[in-house]
């Protein structure tokens, strides 16, 4: 039985097909607050299978991918193997704000998606505020998407089923919460948690930090509730 969200990462899961289903409502929105040339350099934390470098590969100068997932990242190696400019990196699991696999590199663009959840505590959040901010180049954007900011799994459900019915995925929609429900997922969350940190807490982490930082209004992801914070350096 699966016991850690590591383990849950690095094993073939529910996620690995319906996250491109989010991704693509994310893609569909995102541009109306970043834009990309050919010189933009992004990084993406919690890279996953690699569905930001799968859009975005031929719009940017580089990605580069970091995940604590091994398994992931060789499946998005070998998709992105022709991509000279596409790179994933792997984050050491107990060492995961250790970021070293990309220092001294400059990002123009930081995208964290759907990862924040599952770190440890707030602490961990505001190293990883640190750890963007060391990152970025003038100018540069970040951001942290898809973050629960109040404690409460019915909002969290309803919102999403609410926004797949308006995209036409009602069905594919309650067919994965359906899954999810017995799932690993749902014991290694009953196990581990999952990490809730308020706004308020975010807004304070990034004033300590100097970051000019908002949430945005308009929604990024299919789950409304889930909240996205912009920084602009
Ligand atoms: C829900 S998936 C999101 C993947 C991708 N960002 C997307 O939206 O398609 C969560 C990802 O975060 C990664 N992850 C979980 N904990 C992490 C951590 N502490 N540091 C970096 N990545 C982590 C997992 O391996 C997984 O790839």
């Amino acid at each position: 039985m699966t016991a850690t969200w590591l383990d849950f990462w690095q094993t073939e899961n529910e996620f690995d097909e319906s996250m491109s289903a989010n991704y693509a409502y994310f893609l569909a929105h995102v541009e109306t607050l970043v834009s990309l040339t050919s010189g933009t350099r992004v990084l993406d934390i919690g890279s996953g299978p690699g569905n930001l470098e799968d859009a975005w590969y031929n719009r940017v100068a580089e990605l580069h991918g970091i995940d604590i997932s091994e398994r992931y990242n060789a499946l998005a190696r070998t998709k992105h193997a022709d991509h000279s400019t596409v790179f994933f990196h792997d984050l050491p699991a107990d060492d995961y704000l250790n970021f070293s696999v990309v220092a001294g590199r400059q990002f123009d663009l930081v995208i964290v998606m759907s990862v924040v959840q599952y770190y440890r505590n707030a602490n961990e959040a505001m190293q990883l505020l640190a750890n963007i901010k060391q990152l970025a180049a003038p100018g540069a954007k970040a951001l942290i998407c898809d973050l629960i900011v109040e404690e409460g799994v019915m909002g969290d459900v309803l919102s999403i089923l609410g926004r797949s019915l308006r995209q036409g995925q009602l069905l594919t929609m309650l067919k994965l919460l359906f899954r999810l429900r017995f799932s690993d997922y749902y014991e290694v969350r009953k196990q581990n948690g999952i990490l809730v940190i308020p706004e308020s807490v975010w807004l304070a982490g990034c004033k300590r930090l100097g970051l000019n930082a908002r949430f945005i209004a308009e929604p990024l992801t299919m789950q409304q509730e889930r909240r996205n914070l912009l920084i602009e350096f």
